[in-house]
């Protein structure tokens, strides 16, 4: 059976045009920097001088990965033992972890509520009055707030508040590009609210590998440093960066048909299954509460593989659908009749 695979938009894979891309760049040692500090990889160059342009910021780094991008930023900002204000739901507290863990990079979070993928100002505001607080940690789009895309009025606001207290903001925008194309405005808008960003090239821009950080100049070459004792840097990084180029170039401007597709998919669900609005419903992703069906979602998740859509455990009695580039709107439909058609079963068994 042809499944159809709505787990995540990490399942993206490569577009022709990378692979080709990959294939024919021109490349050299990535770790060794020539006088003007400047990587020997020219490929890898022009991806992380296209990024920084692109975000407003003065440089960009590549790294291997969102998480390490998270990593290297805050490793950047702060040193163990530091106080970090992060969301309740934020990724890097619950599932990329190993920041706050004492046995790895040992810093401290102070949580906040996030509904809607919003820091609470006021709860912000008396951390930062009354904690020796090193560093705001914001997320947008907000993956467990079910792709929220916040706004920058609020991004200001918190930017703000930190900045009264000499704390810079760093925000993980692994989706970056889904939040401005949701609020129909550039990334650079979101950028310029806070002091340092990560993005994922690997996510809806459907590139193989890869992340970036960007910054100012001096805080970037810190994080130069910490990439390197990190392991993160790279060799012959170009056939990456490659594919990298042609993500920004070629792939941000279509995440708008990925939106559409959970529009669609939404609107189906509502429509034939009876299913409620998703909450933060901005850009690629909507969340699935089980509770009134009284299914956990692991039950849900094989339930749906026996019927040919592939879902997300988000937590144990919700699931997460993501839209993506290898998911078409005809398969997106189809999945939400799939999902409807048990939903309406299951309600009939229960009544
Ligand atoms: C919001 C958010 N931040 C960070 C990451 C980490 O990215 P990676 O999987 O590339 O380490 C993810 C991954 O899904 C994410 O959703």
């Amino acid at each position: 059976m042809a499944m159809i695979d709505l787990r995540s938009d990490t399942v993206t894979k490569p577009t022709p045009a990378m692979r080709r891309a990959m294939m024919e760049a021109e490349v050299g040692d990535d770790g060794r920097l020539d006088p003007q500090g400047m990587g020997e990889d020219p490929t890898m160059n022009r991806l992380e001088a296209m990024a920084a342009a692109l975000l407003g910021k003065d440089r960009s780094l590549f790294v291997p990965s969102g998480t390490m991008g998270n990593v290297v930023a805050l490793m950047t900002h702060c040193r163990r033992g530091d106080e970090v204000v992060v969301g309740e739901k934020a990724h890097v507290l619950n599932i990329e972890k190993a920041i706050f863990e004492e046995e790895f990079f040992g810093l401290i979070p102070v949580t906040i509520p996030d509904p809607a993928g919003k820091l609470d100002l006021a709860l912000l505001e008396k951390a930062l009055k009354t904690k020796p607080i090193r560093l705001v940690c914001v997320e947008n789009t907000h993956n467990f707030a079910g792709g929220a895309a916040v706004p920058p009025e609020h991004l200001q606001k918190v930017q703000a508040l930190a900045h009264a207290h000499q704390v810079p903001v760093h925000m993980d925008g692994a989706r970056l590009f889904n939040a401005a194309t949701a609020l129909k405005i550039e990334a650079r808008v979101l950028a310029a609210t806070v002091d340092s960003v990560m993005f994922c090239l690997s996510k809806g821009l459907s590139a193989p590998i890869g992340s970036m950080i960007a910054g100012t100049g001096p805080f970037m070459q810190r994080a130069w440093e910490r990439r390197k004792l990190l392991g993160g840097q790279m060799r012959q990084a170009g056939v990456v960066a490659a594919a990298g180029i042609e993500a920004i170039r070629n792939m941000v401007s279509r995440l708008e048909e990925d939106h559409q597709k959970a529009r669609v998919l939404a609107r189906v669900l509502a429509e034939t299954g009876g299913l409620k609005a998703p909450e933060n419903f901005h850009s690629n992703m909507i969340k699935l509460d089980l509770t009134s069906l009284n299914f956990s979602a692991k039950e849900f998740q094989a339930e749906m593989a026996q019927r040919g859509v592939k879902v997300h455990i988000h937590a144990p009695t919700e699931i997460r659908l993501v839209t993506h580039k290898d998911v078409s709107e005809a398969e997106c439909l189809q999945a939400a009749q799939i999902i409807s058609q048990f939903w309406k079963e299951r309600r009939r068994e229960m009544a």
